[in-house]
């Protein structure tokens, strides 16, 4: 696996990998819904580029940049062993350098839920996945179904800014359990871990009295509600439409199940699905054969 550090560096050596490259921007901390994500980028294009950067424009002042868990020897193990050919790893000071002043601000759609919670965070991811798609230029970019609104936001600023990238949507992986996995899950203390999965069981719930018929999504999310008890404290759970990410006040099929909750100080974000009727996941990118063509179920 070839290491590189600069945008142009990263240019020369995505040039000289087999076509199609697919392309999973991390953070690092890697676990094994990364791995997933990787592994299926793997299978479906001819050479795989991740980069890690923990990327400092995306967190609020008082969130978790500082302490945000950096093992990136371990993790470039973890890639050799699932056959990812490149690594662009920058540094700050690289992305950043005196001077730098544009961002990115995909409008409406990074305004809320996660964005109300967590202000400019969308433009820092906006702006730091615009640099990196800009340094490797892959075929397909492959992000996880877990951050949501996320996956929405990126979908937008590559369609709207012409960059001619597929956006590929993993499913999320869980614990046996049901916790979404998460780098931030090693913030948890014993106790917190085994009350986690509390919160998918909320995001559930919702979704449940929403297939069985609930019309009226506050009804479902009141419902869902009572799986999130102490020690959760809620943040928020939303039924919002997919294409969007606007809460429902009426509810319509395909939606989405959001919610983000608080243990201690770890804050752990999940979805849910709500299908129209009979038909397929709003979100997550049936899987391809090698090199492309849409496999037949
Ligand atoms: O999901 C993440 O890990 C980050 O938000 C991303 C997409 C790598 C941008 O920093």
């Amino acid at each position: 696996m070839l290491i590189v550090r600069a945008p142009g560096e990263c240019r020369r050596a995505v040039a000289e990998l087999p076509a199609p490259v697919g392309f999973v921007p991390t953070m690092g901390a890697l676990h094994a819904g990364h791995l997933a994500v990787i592994d299926r980028a793997r299978d479906e294009n001819a050479a795989v580029a991740v980069s890690i950067f923990v990327n400092p424009l995306q967190f609020g002042p008082h969130e978790d940049y500082e302490r945000y868990p950096r093992v990136f020897d371990r993790d470039c193990e973890l890639l050799r062993e699932h056959g990812v050919q490149l690594l662009y790893a920058p540094s700050v000071e690289t992305m950043y350098p005196e001077g730098f002043s544009t961002t990115i601000d995909v409008g409406r759609l990074s305004e809320e839920l996660e964005g109300a919670r967590r202000p400019g965070h969308f433009r820092g991811v906006a702006t730091v996945v615009a640099k990196l798609l800009g340094a490797v230029a892959p075929h397909r970019l492959y992000l996880g179904q877990k951050d949501a609104q996320q996956t929405a936001v990126l979908r937008r600023l590559v369609h709207d800014l012409d960059i001619g990238t597929e956006v590929v949507i993993a499913r999320t992986v869980r614990e046996h359990d049901g916790l979404a996995l998460s780098s931030r899950n090693v913030y948890l203390t014993p106790e917190q871990r085994a009350v986690a999965p509390a919160l998918q069981r909320a995001l559930r719930a919702t979704a449940w009295a929403i297939e069985e018929g609930e019309r009226d999504p506050r009804a479902a999310v009141e419902l869902g509600r009572m799986e999130l008890t102490a020690p959760f404290r809620e943040d928020y759970i939303a039924v919002v439409d997919p294409a969007t990410f606007s809460v429902q006040e009426e509810l319509r099929r395909p939606a989405l199940v959001l919610g983000a909750a608080y243990l201690g100080v770890t804050r752990l974000i999940d979805n849910v699905a709500v299908p129209a009727e009979g038909g397929a996941d709003p979100i997550v990118t049936p899987r391809r054969s090698q090199h492309g063509s849409l496999r037949v179920p």
